[in-house]
This record gives structure tokens, sequence and C-alpha cells, in this order.
């Protein structure tokens, strides 16, 4: 009798003890599973929100031993909050000319200081026609890749840029759930331009057409880089201001290339009023460099002047490190891995050397 219980007990004990057990592997397997996903969710809410990336430079940096200059700290958000860009004008000193042979030298094209993604179009310096005229100039209808409304069925723009618009309005219709932003405006030609002033001068007046439109010949619009975003509901809404799309793209447009160019606290230097919608593509990082540094693109093209091929400005987002520099010379040393020239349109070529990270 007593051995029959005692059987009883044995296999209650054992089925407990095979119940708390999967209960454990449960739970293990849940708490694991949790992790997982929080991690993975913080991995990408930081990417966005920037400590992936971490443009800096060394306080410290010689000008003459590249060595020692500024490197990045990725995944630290601490030195991220401080990523600022700072003055430092010894690092102004470039390689003697002399140092630099021939066959180590790349020569910028003719024309070039008034080309690329960076050249500064303002009420200061015009657009350069006939030296600037967008190479890749394209219908929007005809290359875009993603479904969203155009204003006008023949709007132009830079292909290049275009491509980048497209990956960012796809971007954003995910994220605020409605496919409402289009293009109202794009590249306009001088003779457009004009006509623009002279209308909504008529229209709202002169003071109002100075603050919120360029002289013809001094629109970044001539570029082709320049984009004027609208809320679409099946016809144009309105003005790209306060609406999903509108939060969404101003929180996002730095990862994709693009600026917010006329902030209202900017209105003094950019000589516009704040404009929501229009936004400009300079490409990635700077557009990020000038976000975390709060510069506007005037500010952007002075502050690049302090930094030169031997101390650079460095920055890591994403998968890859960029090395950024100014030169007034036509020619740089070539450098180690891929790299991009724009000219300033002001006095001077903006490097961008690309290193992937693997
Ligand atoms: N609205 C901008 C300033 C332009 O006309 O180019
Ligand atoms: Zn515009």
């Amino acid at each position: 009798m007593a051995a029959r219980r005692n059987g009883k007990r044995k296999k209650r004990n054992t089925a407990a003890i095979i119940l708390v057990s999967l209960l454990f592997i449960l739970v293990t397997a849940v708490i694991v599973l949790l992790g997982y996903l929080v991690s993975n969710g913080r991995t990408i809410r930081d990417f966005m929100e920037g400590s992936a990336f971490m443009p800096s430079r060394s306080e410290e940096a010689a000008p003459a031993d590249p060595a020692q200059s500024g490197g990045t700290e990725n995944g630290d958000p601490e030195s991220h909050a401080g990523a600022e860009i700072e003055s430092d004008p010894e690092a102004g000193a470039e390689d003697p000319e002399e140092d630099v042979p021939e066959e180590e030298r790349y020569y910028f094209e003719e024309g070039q200081l008034h080309r690329g993604d960076l050249i500064l179009v303002n009420g200061e310096y015009p657009y350069s026609f006939t030296d600037n005229q967008a190479s890749d100039l394209v219908y929007i209808r005809g290359v875009k890749t993603v479904d969203y409304a155009l204003a006008k069925d023949d709007l132009m723009a830079s292909r290049h840029a275009v491509s980048f618009l497209d990956v960012m309005i796809r971007d954003c219709t995910s994220a605020i759930g409605e496919d409402s932003t289009g293009v109202t405006e794009a590249f306009r030609t001088y003779e457009y331009q004009d006509e623009l002033y002279a209308e909504i001068e008529e229209e709202y007046g002169e003071e109002y057409a100075k603050d919120y439109v360029a002289s013809p010949g001094y629109s970044e619009h001539h570029t082709g880089l320049a984009f004027d975003l609208g809320v679409y509901y099946g016809s144009y809404a309105d003005s790209f201001t306060g609406s999903a799309n509108a939060e969404w793209i101003n929180e996002n447009a730095q990862y994709y290339g693009f600026i917010r160019r006329y902030r209202e606290d900017k209105t003094d230097i950019t000589g516009i009023s704040g404009e929501t919608w229009h936004y400009r593509y300079v490409g990635v990082p700077h557009s990020i460099v000038m976000e975390l540094n709060d510069l506007c693109l005037e500010e952007y093209i002075d502050r690049m002047r302090e930094y030169t091929q031997q101390n650079p400005l460095k920055v890591s987002f994403s998968s890859a490190h960029y090395e950024v520099f100014y030169t007034a010379k036509d020619w740089i040393r070539i450098p180690e891995g891929t790299f991009t020239v724009s000219g300033n349109n002001v006095d001077g070529y903006i490097v961008t050397v690309r290193t992937d990270l693997t």
C-alpha cells in the first residue's frame, strides 16, 4: 500500500518537475525573444536618432600629421551629443604644393566651381547657367520609381536627387500610413522664375515677393536640386505645413541627403522667410552634419573652409565613413576611397571621400 502511495507520489513529483521545467523553458524563450526584439528596436531607433554616426573632429589635430586627426566614436550617444564642428584655424594648413607630384594630383573639371550638390545659390551668389546647367536634368514623371503626385506633368529635376526623393517619400508614406506627399515645384528656368516673381509681386506685394521668392537667376530651383513638397488628397490640398508628412520629412530628410533650406530662425542669413515646403538635396553626410550642428547651407559652406585634406571633417553614417574638406585650389592629392567634388559656387571646392565600412 505504502509502496503504491510512494510510487504515485514519485510520478506526481516527476510530472511536477517536467511541468516546472517546461514553464521555465517557455519563460526563458519569451524573455530571450523579447530581449531580441527590444534590442533590435533600439538599434534601429539609435540609428535613426544619430548615434550610429558621429560627426566629430579632434581638437588637438596637428595639421602636419593626419594620423592624429579626429576620429569617430560610433555608437556612443554621449559623444554624439558633443559632436559639433569646432573652429580650429590651425587646421587650415594645406600640403605645400611642391610636396605633391603631378601624378598624385586630381584636377577639377572646368566649371566645377559652379557644379555639384553643395553649390550655394542665394541672393548673393547667382546660379551660373552657362557653367552649371544641371547635367542630369530629367522629367520626374519619367524616372520616378515611387507613386506620388506631381502638381505638373512636366516637372523636371536632377536625376540623382529624384532617386533620393523617391526613397524619402516611400519611407514617409509607410511611416505615416498615407501616400499624401507630392511635389509642387522642382527645376525652374530663369524665365519661369521671372514670371513667378512678377505674379507673386502683383498678387501679394513687393515685400512678400522678396521674402518668399528668389529673384530670377538667384533661385535654388535653377539647380534642379530643390523641391517644393505638398499634401495631396486626390488633388493638391495645400501647403506643406503642420501635416503628418511635413512633420515626418522635417525630422528625417537629413538621412536622405535633404535639408529644409529656409528655416524661420535662419532668415537673416538665407534672406528668405521660413518655408516648410522647400527641400534642397545636398547629399549625405552634409545634410546630417548641417542638421546636427544647426547650420544652414550658408553657414556650412563657411565652416567647411576650416577643413583641409590633411585635417578633414570626419563623419560615419550607416555603413560608410566620410572625410570632407575644402580647397580653394583647382586640384587635390588623389584621395584613398571614392570621392566626389562639388564647387561651392563662391570660392572653392568641397571634396567628400567615402570609405565603405564592412
Ligand atoms: N522660394 C524660393 C526661395 C525660390 O523662389 O527659389
Ligand atoms: Zn521652393
